[in-house]
C-alpha cells in the first residue's frame, strides 16, 4: 500500500480525505501542526484514528513559527497590499516543510492537503513541498473529487460513519494561529456588508474598549520585539502578550478586498493584535535610526519580501537573499517605542534608541541651535543646478 501523509486540520474536508484516500488505496498518515490554534489535539487525533489514519503526528511548531517566519516577516516589515500581516501566508511553508520531514520519517511517496483549487494555500504548500523533495507525489483531493456542496460532503461523511464536529458548524472559513486570525466566506463574500460583529473574536469592538488609554512599551533589538514594557519575554509568550494588549482595546481588525494569487479577488477579515502593535512599533523606530537613503530604498524590498511570502515562494533563493538585505538594515533597529493603545487606534507617542540619529541640536529652532543656516543658499543652488 502507497503511504500518505495528510495536513489533517480535524475538520470536515480533511476528515472526509482520509476516507477518500483510503478509497484508492492509500494508507493515510495525519499530520496535525500546532501552531497556536488552541485546538484539543486530544479530540482530533482520536477523530483522525477513528476515520481510518492508521497513525497521527501532532507537531508543536509554536516557538519555531515566531522565531523562523513571523520575526523575519516583521525584520523585513512585510504587508501585503499594505493591510495583511500575512500570518496565514507564513505557517504554510512551516508546515510543508514538516510535512515533507514526516513523509521521509514514514518513508511515504505522497502527501495531501485540503485546500481548495482557488486559494493562495494549495500553491504555498505545493510549491514548498516541492523544492523539498521534487519526487513526492502531491494528493489535492478537494480540487478533483465528486462533491459540489458541503451538504454532499456531509452526506458523505454520514454515510462513512465519520466523526465530524458539528459543533463547529458556522457560515465562515476561518485560519487561525498564534499570530492572527483569518475570516472569509457567508455574508463577508458581499464587500457592501459590514462585517458582522460575531465573527471576531481576539478583538472587542472598539465601542466597547476600555474608556481610558493603556501605554505599553515594546523593546527592539535588531529588528525584533524583546520586551514589553522593561520586562524580556520568549517570543511566544510576547507575542500572546501583545495579542491580548491589542484585542482588549479593540486594536488589529482589517476589512480588505485582496488580489489572490489565482486571479480572484477576496474580501476577508483579519484579526491581528499583535502584528498591529509591533510593525507600527518597529517602523518608527525605524524612522529615528535610519538614515533617509536605506529608509526609503526599503520599502518597496519590503512590497516584494510581502509577495514573496504571499505567493508561496519562501523556499527560493530570492527569498534568502532578502534575508539577508533586512538582517543587515536591523543592525541598528535596537530601542524603545511607547504605543498609546485606545480605542482601536494604536498610536507611537515615544521613542528612543542609543543609535538614534535624530540631533536635537540641528533640529530645534530654540537656543541649542547649531545648524548653520547659511550653507543652505549653496546647497540649494547646486541641488537644482542640473535642472
Ligand atoms: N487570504 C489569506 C491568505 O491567502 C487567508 C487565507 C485563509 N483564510 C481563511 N479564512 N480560511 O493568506
Amino acid at each position: 500500500m502507497k503511504k500518505v501523509v495528510l495536513a489533517y486540520s480535524g475538520g470536515l474536508d480533511t476528515s472526509c480525505i482520509i476516507k477518500w484516500l483510503q478509497d484508492r488505496d492509500y494508507d493515510v498518515i495525519a499530520f496535525m501542526a500546532d501552531i497556536g490554534q488552541n485546538e484539543d489535539f486530544d479530540v482530533i487525533k482520536k477523530r483522525a484514528l477513528k476515520t481510518g489514519a492508521s497513525k497521527v503526528h501532532v507537531v508543536d511548531l509554536k516557538e519555531e513559527f515566531i522565531r523562523d517566519y513571523v520575526f523575519p516577516a516583521i525584520k523585513a516589515g512585510a504587508v501585503y497590499e499594505n493591510k495583511y500581516y500575512l500570518a496565514t501566508a507564513l505557517s504554510r511553508p512551516l508546515i510543508a516543510k514538516h510535512q515533507v520531514r514526516i513523509a521521509h520519517l514514514e518513508k511515504a511517496t505522497a502527501i495531501a492537503h485540503g485546500c481548495t483549487g482557488k486559494g493562495n494555500d494549495q500553491v504555498r504548500f505545493e510549491v514548498t513541498a516541492r523544492l523539498l523533495n521534487p519526487r513526492l507525489e502531491i494528493i489535492a483531493p478537494v480540487r478533483v473529487w465528486e462533491f459540489k456542496t458541503r451538504e454532499e460532503e456531509i452526506e458523505y461523511a454520514q454515510e462513512n460513519k465519520i466523526p465530524v464536529d458539528v459543533t463547529k458548524k458556522s457560515p465562515y472559513s476561518v485560519d487561525i494561529n498564534l499570530y492572527g486570525r483569518s475570516i472569509e466566506c457567508g455574508v463577508l463574500e458581499d464587500p457592501w456588508i459590514e462585517p458582522p460583529e460575531e465573527i471576531y473574536k481576539l478583538t472587542v469592538s472598539p465601542q466597547k474598549a476600555p474608556n481610558k488609554p493603556t501605554y505599553v512599551e515594546v523593546e527592539f533589538a535588531k529588528g525584533v520585539p524583546v520586551k514589553i514594557s522593561g520586562k524580556t519575554l520568549k517570543p511566544l509568550a510576547l507575542i500572546e502578550q501583545l495579542n491580548k494588549l491589542g484585542g482588549k482595546n479593540g486594536i488589529g481588525r482589517v476589512d480588505v478586498v485582496e488580489n489572490r494569487l489565482v486571479g480572484i479577488k477576496s474580501r476577508e477579515i483579519y484579526e491581528n493584535p499583535a502584528a498591529t502593535l509591533i510593525h507600527a512599533a518597529r517602523q518608527e523606530l525605524e524612522a529615528l535610526v535610519l538614515d533617509r537613503e536605506t529608509s526609503h530604498y526599503k520599502n518597496p524590498v519590503s512590497q516584494k519580501y510581502a509577495e514573496l511570502i504571499y505567493y508561496g515562494l519562501w523556499e527560493t533563493p530570492m527569498k534568502k537573499q532578502l534575508d539577508a538585505y533586512f538582517n543587515k538594515t536591523q543592525d541598528r533597529v535596537s530601542g524603545t517605542v511607547r504605543l498609546k493603545l485606545y480605542k482601536g487606534n494604536c498610536t507611537v507617542v515615544g521613542r528612543k534608541s542609543k543609535y538614534s540619529r535624530y540631533k536635537e541640536e540641528l533640529a530645534t529652532y530654540g537656543k541649542k541651535d547649531i545648524f548653520d543656516q547659511k550653507l543652505a543658499e549653496g546647497f540649494i543652488k547646486l541641488w537644482g543646478l542640473p535642472f
